[in-house]
């Protein structure tokens, strides 16, 4: 028998195409935008928590793949091999990436959202879920609509007051199965969540605990084992990988005990037809069942691309110390604008990511935004970030979505690998020229 000496996926070269070799350098940063009265000015993309600009590293590996590209756990040929090993190196790659634990498995999907709606899907039977009203819709939603009590727990007011109303919501609550879903870092005000503790009370009152990570990984490591939450989610696209993968990992027994997420090609292993039953169907184990039809080869080769990138050469450490020096610009020159005021949840001083909400009196925060983008090219967002219960919280609006004009909403700066000083200095510059110079 001749013996596979090299595995196949050694022909995608994973080394840098392009000359520069900086591992968190963007591909916009050579983006220019129009702006009012004509001309171009070098975009400022200052809205990395919606979607983050793709790193240079992963456009230079996915080209590399690119010509190599094939369907993955179907054909016989050489490329459809060679994409199938790359696919599972993949997950072995982002599995690392997040320090999971050996029986852990790791589901490519679309998204956040989607990873938190299949693990709705795949609750058992009657469980209680637990969630903070200032989460993210896609964490406070898939819930309900599989049919499980979701108690809803109010804003606290420090991360200590968090885990004690988890705590006493799950002291009270009956036996069965538990789970509580909370997030690594808000994506309107960029706190970080006490994880740690919440995962250590969750789990000695009988719960299991999800981490809505899309906002932590891109700015933080994340290790599974070592916070030892039961399962994490995040998405491609926010770690600069915009190619339409997202990941759920961790634990697989509730996901091996449930039905398929979706039904079709490779979530099977049988199909056959039954004369007195209509279709027999024996469907897969492992990661399998729940990633039917053609697998996203590239979106999940990209994500594994942005982790080699993210922990190479200076690695999270050299992101989180300039992340740091880069907020603390900002947030500094926000509080010295008199017109701006920042939205937080756990107050000033609480430690954060590179995700800054503010309102500006005077300004409606569509309009700001628009401005922005139109007079200094820089690009943010303004709304309420699919967290309307939060933002309706901070800003002291009860009244719906509908009733909450621009002025009722927030405007949000987020930066990350690749931000140059400039863009935020361009920022304040720009606040101060609209809205009124700077104290002092
Ligand atoms: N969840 C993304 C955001 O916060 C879309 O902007």
């Amino acid at each position: 028998m001749p013996t596979c000496t090299a595995p196949l996926s050694s022909a995608v070269n994973s080394a840098p195409l392009s000359a520069d070799a900086d591992p968190h350098a963007v591909l916009s940063a050579a983006v220019t935008a129009p702006v009012a009265g004509g001309g171009e000015i070098g975009y400022a993309a200052l809205d990395y928590a919606a979607s983050a600009p793709v790193l240079r590293r992963v456009w230079d590996e996915v080209a590399g793949y690119a010509p190599l590209y094939g369907s993955v756990h179907r054909g016989a040929g050489h490329l459809s091999r060679l994409s199938t090993e790359l696919f599972e190196r993949s997950r072995a790659t982002v599995a690392g990436f997040l320090g999971c634990r050996t029986d852990d498995q790791l589901w490519f999907t679309r998204s956040t959202t989607d990873s938190l709606n299949l693990l709705a899907a795949a609750l058992p039977a009657g469980t209680r879920v637990f969630v903070f009203e200032t989460e993210h819709h896609a964490a406070l939603l898939p819930w309900a609509r599989h049919g499980h009590a979701v108690t809803c727990l109010p804003t606290p007011e420090t991360p200590e007051s968090a885990v004690r109303a988890v705590e006493s919501a799950l002291a009270g609550a009956p036996e069965g199965p538990k789970l509580l879903c909370v997030t690594g870092a808000s994506n309107v005000t960029g706190e970080l969540w006490p994880v740690a503790e919440l995962t250590a009370v969750a789990h000695r009152l009988g719960a299991r605990i999800v981490l809505d990570a899309a906002q932590l990984v891109p700015h933080r490591p994340v290790s599974v084992a070592d916070l030892d939450v039961d399962w994490v989610a995040f998405s491609g696209h926010k770690l600069y990988a915009p190619f339409g993968a997202g990941v759920l990992a961790g634990r697989a027994d509730w996901l091996a005990a449930a039905p398929p997420y979706l039904a079709g090609g490779g979530a099977t292993r049988v199909v056959s037809r039954d004369p007195h039953e209509g279709l027999r169907v024996e469907w897969a184990d492992g990661e399998a069942r729940h990633e039917a039809g053609s697998p996203n080869v590239i979106g999940a080769f990209a994500i594994a691309a942005a982790c080699r990138a993210l922990t190479e050469g200076p690695g999270y450490d050299g992101l989180v110390a300039r992340e740091r020096e880069l907020l603390g610009t900002l947030r500094a020159g926000l509080g010295r604008l008199p017109a701006v005021t920042e939205l937080s949840l756990f107050g000033g001083r609480s430690e954060r990511v590179a995700v800054v909400s503010f309102t500006v009196d005077g300004w409606d925060s569509a309009e700001l935004a628009r401005a922005l983008s139109d007079r200094y090219g820089i690009g943010v967002r303004s709304g309420m970030f699919c967290a309307q219960p939060l933002v309706r919280r901070l800003l002291r609006s009860e009244g719906p979505a509908d009733d909450c004009g621009g002025a009722l909403q927030a405007v949000r700066a987020s930066f990350g690998a690749g931000t140059p000083d400039e863009h935020v200095q361009r920022l304040l510059d720009a606040l101060a020229d609209l809205t009124g110079r700077p104290r002092g």
